[in-house]
């Protein structure tokens, strides 16, 4: 459930007009209710229970400053892929100890800098990766704390860009080497072996792989014990699916509670939970304006001022995003439209055959755009990225500007 309803068929985010914060702000903009990301952070908390866990926000799904200051402020962990991320959470206030370093490519100054701020644990992904901390560490005189992420081979029935738990993926180390590279892991100075790590895929619909990837990681948790290497906490990813359209993902409780049934009897193991999307994706929208409607032989097209540029998901994935009026208008009849951006490219839509009531000046929404939506964005096309809004009940806060033209070529040079 999100906070973004109409009223008198205007859209509010939370208790503030939509339209009223994009006539102050303009268009295109990206907009977060701050109750929606702080009900789905204690959705995943709550549903936990008493197992001890830990809920680590994927940063990597909406890094704004803003978004990751709330969460701060819940206690919340943080997921990372890069020392541009671990540098976000804490300068939004986020606490490192409560940090996990995700990502199969880190480098030695990236390794170096997460020893440095004392983080929860480093997700490594490969042999190399560990030989690497292993020597980072010795170099500066710390002890890192190491998770193997496994690769549980299991299908995790979402899109192939964003499957990650097959043997055909790049990430994480085949469930067959497992106890040997733990093995080599307890073996090398400086590291510290506390747990054991998955993530199978993201926008999954199904509890089924979820369990069966826990019940396959479980299982190596106890042969390893009985070589006497004793992990301390289980990290099992994130990808709970959130609804675009008709999909009906499990809500996070009952995901949550599915992980934590499989953990009973079991309470010195933590839980660390991975959520991105389920935490932001349906606490935002993409406000946009309609410049012009082009009616065509074969298509109606709406050409709005957000592209690919500002939300790729539809252009890379033909990812459906559900785009609403901001006014409801009760008598006007619905035309079917591709709503699509001034991008010059024909892959370059937000939505396609969309029945709506519109006319140019009208303004729209993208909704589940909270997440994978202004990170991705580039200024492809030379176009200033749209500023990020955070509503918090009544009041509306920017929490990152929109870009101007000199921002465009900031760091560039001309020569003589
Ligand atoms: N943990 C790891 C190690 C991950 O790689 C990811 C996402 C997550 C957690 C969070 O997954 P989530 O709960 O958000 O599903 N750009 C794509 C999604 C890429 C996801 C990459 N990894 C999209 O727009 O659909």
């Amino acid at each position: 459930m999100d906070y973004f309803n109409y009223e008198d068929g205007i859209l509010y985010a939370e208790d503030v007009a939509v339209q009223e914060i994009a006539a102050e702000y303009g268009t295109p903009l990206y907009i977060y209710s701050r109750k929606t990301l702080e009900r789905h952070w204690r959705a995943f908390d709550s549903a936990v229970g008493n197992h001890p866990h830990l809920i680590c926000y994927a940063v990597k799904a909406n890094s704004n400053l803003g978004v990751l200051s709330v969460l701060a402020k819940l206690g919340s962990g943080f997921d990372i892929v890069s020392a541009g991320e671990l540098a976000r959470v804490i300068e939004a206030g986020g606490d490192p100890k409560k940090v996990v370093f995700s990502g199969v490519g880190k480098t030695a100054e990236e390794i170096e800098y997460a020893l440095a701020c004392n983080i929860l644990c480093f997700n490594v992904e490969s042999e190399s990766e560990l030989q690497r901390i292993s020597d980072v560490a010795v170099r500066c005189g710390k002890v890192a704390n190491i998770s193997l992420r496994i690769n549980p081979d299991v299908d995790a029935k979402t899109h192939p860009y964003i499957s990650t738990g097959l043997k055909a993926n790049k990430f994480g180390i085949a469930s067959d080497r497992a106890l040997a590279t733990y093995e080599l892991a307890a073996s090398l100075p400086n590291l510290h072996v506390v747990g054991m790590d998955c993530h199978i895929g993201s926008q999954l619909t199904e509890l089924s792989p979820f369990v069966d990837a826990l019940k396959r990681l479980l299982t190596l948790i106890d042969q390893l014990a009985d070589k006497n290497i004793h992990i301390k906490h289980l990290d099992v990813g994130g990808g709970l699916g959130v609804r675009y359209k008709d999909e009906q993902p499990p809500l996070p409780d009952a995901y949550a509670q599915a992980m934590a049934e499989q953990m009973q009897g079991r309470e010195d193991l933590m839980l660390i939970l991975e959520p991105g999307r389920a935490i932001s994706g349906n606490a935002g929208i993409l406000v946009t304006k309609v410049e012009f409607i082009k009616a065509g032989e074969e298509k109606n097209f709406a050409i709005v001022d957000a592209a690919m540029n500002d939300l790729l998901r539809p252009a890379l994935y033909s990812a459906w995003q559900e785009i609403i009026p901001l006014k409801q208008k009760s008598n006007a009849t619905p035309t079917v439209y591709d709503i699509v951006g001034p991008v010059c490219e024909t892959g370059d839509f937000l939505g396609k055959d969309r029945k709506l009531a519109i006319s140019e000046g009208d303004l729209l929404a993208v909704r589940s755009a909270g997440a994978y939506g202004f990170v991705m964005a580039s200024n492809y096309n030379s176009r200033c990225r749209p500023a990020e809004i955070l509503v918090d009940e009544n009041q509306a806060h920017v929490v990152r500007e929109r870009e101007k033209q000199k921002d465009l070529w900031k760091g560039e040079h001309k020569i003589s």
